[in-house]
């Protein structure tokens, strides 16, 4: 038999298609085609550089194998397969090895730091019911300016998948496929979005999607979805994403931590618990630079208190000093915490890249004034399907 070897493999069913992890191996050992996202078993050396990229945790996953799963088999996946029973191969004295699959099995599952899992009482979510190959055809039903700032153009795009089914649950994503090609003659490979709407529909029981678009200076994607107009044909992939969905249980209570764009989930979220008139509460701190920019600052101030508490946070106030969502979540550390001690919170956080490591300093202060220790109580929440991370 072959000795036993780690290979590198990516769940299909959690990755999001943003190919953040193809575009930064310096091996170039990971490769897709309209279906997956593989990693090429012969080049990749675990050098771990896509892992922190990864916005799903889709990317850490080893599977130690007799013989690598083949490109062709990892393009067929719909699922990951599990870890195969794999005994230790003989050593050249036909004894039993010093059992080197326990130790490749230890070290294949120290990953970058636990499991992104979907909270127990989420829906089942449906995963890449349309590629790159074969879109979904979406019209436009409307784009409408959410932001006053001229210098700040977010928009709330609404496509109408028509007679094609296309489920989504809060929090998934799909991908926008820009028309034409790139400098290599190829078509765009599509670009991921949050949808901003909930299950049933932009509106009730229509089944319409919309999403949340910054506008950003030279982006392919963002100018193309900001520039549409009403009737205007949109090609779409995915659904994607199977962890960052939210609880159905309607005592579940939610913190929503988020910057900008990163509001679209969670404007989900919000409707979905308006529409079931769910009881647990929300408590959402929300970063952006003014009023002016932040998007659906009218609408938010509609929404009650009693559905979701908001910390709205500017950064760029004329007379007020700079604030990030990690300084009010500090200042709000009493309800932060009480949050925290209750086993019914899941966390979302969801934006730039660069506040997570503020919100994890601030978590870590506000941990340690409950005599807990963050990084522990993190990952249990992590393993219990109630932590959740989506930045960019
Ligand atoms: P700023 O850019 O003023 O430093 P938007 O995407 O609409 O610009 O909003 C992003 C918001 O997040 C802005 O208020 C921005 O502030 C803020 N921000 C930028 N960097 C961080 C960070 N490291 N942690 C938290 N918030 C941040």
């Amino acid at each position: 038999m072959n000795t036993p070897v780690k290979q590198h493999l990516i769940d299909p069913e959690i990755c999001i298609r943003c190919y953040t992890c193809e575009m930064t191996c310096p091996l170039n050992a990971i490769e897709h085609d309209d279906n997956n996202v593989v990693v090429n078993a012969d080049l990749c050396n675990f050098c771990m550089d896509c892992v922190p990229v990864c916005p799903t945790g889709s990317i850490d996953e080893w599977r130690v194998v007799a013989t690598p799963y083949s490109l062709a088999e990892q393009y067929e996946m719909e699922e990951l397969p599990g870890q195969q029973d794999i005994e230790a191969a003989p050593t050249s004295a036909g004894e039993a090895a010093d059992d080197p699959v326990a130790a490749l099995l230890a070290e294949a599952h120290k990953g970058a730091g636990g499991k992104a899992r979907a909270p127990v009482s989420a829906g089942k979510p449906v995963v890449n019911m349309y590629t790159l190959g074969k879109p979904a055809k979406m019209s436009v039903q409307g784009n409408y300016r959410l932001t006053d700032d001229p210098d700040h153009d977010v928009r709330h795009i609404i496509l109408d998948p028509g007679a094609l089914p296309f489920p989504v649950l809060e929090g998934q994503s799909v991908g926008i496929i820009p028309p034409g090609e790139d400098a290599d003659g190829k078509p765009h490979l599509p670009r991921l979005y949050s949808v901003s709407s909930p299950r049933d529909g932009e509106r009730p029981g229509y089944k319409n999607i919309s999403l949340t678009v910054k506008r950003e200076d030279g982006g392919l994607a963002s100018n193309y979805l900001c520039d549409l107009a009403q009737g205007d044909a949109v090609n779409v992939t995915g659904p994607f994403g199977a962890t960052f969905l939210m609880p159905n249980a309607s005592d579940a209570r939610m913190l929503l931590i988020c910057t900008g764009t990163g509001s679209a989930p969670m404007r989900a979220f919000t409707m979905q618990r308006q529409r079931a008139a769910a009881s647990g509460g929300m408590t959402m701190f929300f970063g952006a630079r003014t009023p002016n920019s932040l998007p659906y600052f009218g609408p938010l101030k509609k929404v009650p208190e009693s559905l979701l508490k908001q910390h709205l946070v500017f950064s760029r106030l004329e007379d007020a000093d700079k604030e990030y969502v990690q300084d009010r979540i500090i200042a709000e550390q009493d309800e932060v915490a009480e949050m925290l001690s209750d086993a019914k919170t899941h966390i979302y956080i969801c934006g730039l890249r660069g506040m997570e490591d503020g919100v994890e300093k601030a978590m870590t202060s506000i941990a340690e004034s409950m005599g807990e220790q963050w990084t522990a109580l993190r990952d249990a929440m992590r393993e219990d399907g109630r932590y959740h991370v989506e930045t960019y």
